[in-house]
């Protein structure tokens, strides 16, 4: 027969269920905040007027006019919100091998900055540079016999960024990849009189299978040809993604990026532990997919889903998040 009853026992001197046991005690020993502050919001924009097109996969997420994107600015503002970044669909008719509309200061991306600039003053706004919303082979550099020209798309992306500075962007983020554009569209910018503009550099970007619902949603899914593999990063790396990041803080970026986020929060907190600069993530479009998915059959909680997941990139160490999600979760920070 087992004895049941002991007469010294050994009790644990540390419990680190004490602290956990009550939710003042859980509140003063969180670690980690996450906050409206720490949350940019990608948006999708498509001309027209009064447009609120639903992205397929994306349940929440919809191509917006520019009279809708300066609403959803002033929205986003109201709950905290302090940048926006803002990606465009273009249809077949405006896009060409070599993405000429990319350097047109009138393209829907420079019409809206300059829209939701004058309606709200004081909310950044980060584009893109990269050509692939605009080529009609879906690649973000000009393409030469299947292959990606490097130093030919940098001459194009120096002029992109100068528009996009033009219209009023205050962060230009180059997510292209192409080798020596970080230096490059810097002295563009400074010889331009921009060197207020800041660039945040798509560093630490990987060839992923989830920026899936993105190229539907800015139209360049069914062109894509191929992959992007020559200059996007081969997700089995990580010393790679450190090179990368050192180049172009050397070249003269303010802050780098690491992208996609979830499966990907070890680059965040090796980039930040190396470099101790401003470090963001993207949570991407298939991430969302993910969690919104999952959340509406019920198989996961979505407010839960979101909010856990934005504090993890926090926790990794992102300063900030770009993500699709941002002001449903200011919401539900409220
Ligand atoms: C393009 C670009 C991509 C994303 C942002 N900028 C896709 C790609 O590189 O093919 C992905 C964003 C997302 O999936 O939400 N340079």
């Amino acid at each position: 027969m087992s004895k049941l009853t002991f007469t010294s026992r050994q009790y644990p001197a540390t419990r680190l269920r004490r602290p956990r046991a009550q939710a003042w005690s859980r509140n003063l020993v969180r670690e980690t905040r996450l906050t409206p502050d720490d949350l940019i919001w990608a948006m999708v924009l498509k001309d027209g007027k009064g447009v609120r097109e639903p992205v397929d996969h994306m349940n929440g997420v919809f191509r917006l006019s520019p009279d809708e994107a300066v609403k959803a600015a002033k929205e986003a503002r109201a709950l905290g919100i302090n940048a926006l970044a803002l990606f465009p669909y273009t249809d077949l008719a405006q896009r060409s091998s070599d993405g000429a509309e990319a350097v047109n200061g009138d393209n829907l991306m420079c019409r809206t900055a300059k829209m939701i600039k004058d309606a709200v003053p004081d909310i950044g706004l980060i584009c893109d540079v990269a050509l692939d919303p605009y080529t009609d082979h879906g690649h973000d550099g000009l393409m030469k016999d299947g292959i990606i020209l490097n130093d030919e798309t940098v001459d194009v992306l120096c002029r992109q960024a100068v528009v996009q500075a033009d219209a009023g962007f205050d962060i230009i983020a180059p997510s292209d990849m192409m080798d020596g554009r970080i230096g490059r569209i810097r002295a563009a910018l400074d010889n331009a009189g921009y060197e207020d503009r800041q660039i945040m550099s798509y560093a630490v970007k990987y060839a992923s299978c989830f920026y899936g619902p993105y190229r539907g949603a800015i139209g360049s899914g069914d062109l894509l040809k191929g992959d992007k593999k020559t200059y996007q990063m081969d997700p089995a790396n990580s010393n790679e993604g450190l090179h990368e990041v050192a180049l172009d803080l050397s070249e003269g970026a303010d802050s780098v990026m690491v992208k996609p986020g979830m499966p990907y929060l070890d680059m965040i907190t090796r980039v930040k532990q190396t470099f101790g600069v401003p470090t963001y993530a993207f949570q991407v479009s298939g991430e969302y997919a993910m969690i919104s998915m999952a959340g509406d059959v019920g198989a996961i909680n979505r407010d839960r889903a979101i909010l856990e997941s934005l504090m993890c990139f926090r926790r990794a160490g992102a300063d900030g998040i770009i993500s699709y999600f941002a002001k449903e979760a200011a919401e539900l920070m409220l």
